[in-house]
């Protein structure tokens, strides 16, 4: 199980997703998203998504949050909850949902922490990281 987020615990990581979306640079698809986790430490490391010109290399704001959570508690990081939500350039709230690759990386470090997105009426979705990748890879031996 993971360990669980307090409602107060989870409106505070929704609030710095959204902060998050804010500094994403997305001049292409012109989708701003926007990515704050909690470490079963108790920190919150937030990421936006960041696109490139050669469309293929851009990252997600989820895969950004967790690089910054790894630099900064090592290989001891694990995942407890994880809050996305997206914006259009003029701020509208658009769905979002963890595209694959990124569901991979959330299970990578928890399958069972918490992952809330947005969606576009303003609710959230609230869904255990392993139940949004069935049959995931897990390398042999692991
Ligand atoms: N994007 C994310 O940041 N996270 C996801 O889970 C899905 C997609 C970004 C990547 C790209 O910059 C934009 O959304 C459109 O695909």
């Amino acid at each position: 199980m993971n360990a669980g987020s307090t409602p107060s615990d989870l409106a505070a990581l929704r609030s710095r997703a959204i902060d998050a979306a804010r500094q994403a640079y997305a001049p292409y698809s012109n989708l701003r998203v926007g990515a704050a986790l909690r470490s079963a430490r108790g920190e919150i490391y937030a990421g936006c998504n960041v696109e490139n010109g050669a469309y293929p290399i851009g990252g997600c704001a989820e895969r950004g949050a967790i690089a910054s959570a790894v630099q900064a508690e090592g290989k001891e990081f694990r995942l407890a909850a994880i809050a996305v939500a997206a914006f259009a350039a003029d701020g509208t709230p658009l769905p979002v949902s963890p595209c694959g690759a990124c569901r991979q990386a959330l299970v990578e470090f928890g399958a069972d922490a918490q992952v809330t997105f947005l969606q576009a009426d303003g609710s959230w979705i609230e869904v255990d990281a392993g139940a949004l990748l069935p049959y995931r890879f897990i390398l042999p031996g692991q």
